[in-house]
């Protein structure tokens, strides 16, 4: 598939750490976009669940951070950037089941320690780089295929 775009399309959004009232919303606004262009569901589905993972780590371990899409014709980009504590063991932290999530976090029912690995799992390009007391820069490339 291969939307009908002249130009790419793109979109920032800040995200507030700590914020649970605001979780999903980048990533819904994105879902709305990419129903509008006609992007496949499965496709959709796939973004979402990603971004969403990503945004939701950015709200309950960062300060803040910024999530940015980039639609071309084939393919989306979406690079999630934060300024909080950064991942000491990248490696460990994308094992599934892994979490820091503290006592409160999952009594909200987040800190399953799926999010990374959902991450990989849904994009088809995935890349994180983390300093540990600067933050962390997830970006993913999906494809539509
Ligand atoms: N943006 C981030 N900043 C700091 N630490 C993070 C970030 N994203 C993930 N982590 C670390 O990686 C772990 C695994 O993340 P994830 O797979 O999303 O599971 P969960 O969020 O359920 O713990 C987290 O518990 C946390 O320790
Ligand atoms: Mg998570």
């Amino acid at each position: 598939m291969v939307l009908n775009i002249k130009e790419p399309i793109e979109e920032s959004f800040q995200i507030i750490g700590g914020n649970f009232t605001q979780a999903g919303e980048a990533s819904t606004r994105l879902k709305h976009a990419l129903f509008e262009l006609g992007v496949d569901e499965k496709i959709i589905r796939r973004i979402t669940i990603a971004t969403f993972e990503a945004e939701m780590n950015v709200i309950i371990y960062a300060a803040a951070g910024r999530l940015h899409y980039y639609i071309t014709p084939d393919s989306i980009t979406v690079k999630i950037d934060d300024m909080g504590p950064g991942i000491e063991n990248i490696e460990l932290a994308m094992q599934e089941g892994y979490s820091t999530a503290p006592d409160w976090v999952r009594e909200l029912g987040w800190g399953a320690g799926m999010g990374l690995p959902n991450m990989k799992k849904n994009a088809d390009i995935f890349k994180i780089d983390s300093v540990v007391g600067e933050g962390t820069t997830v970006e993913m490339v999906i494809n539509f295929p």
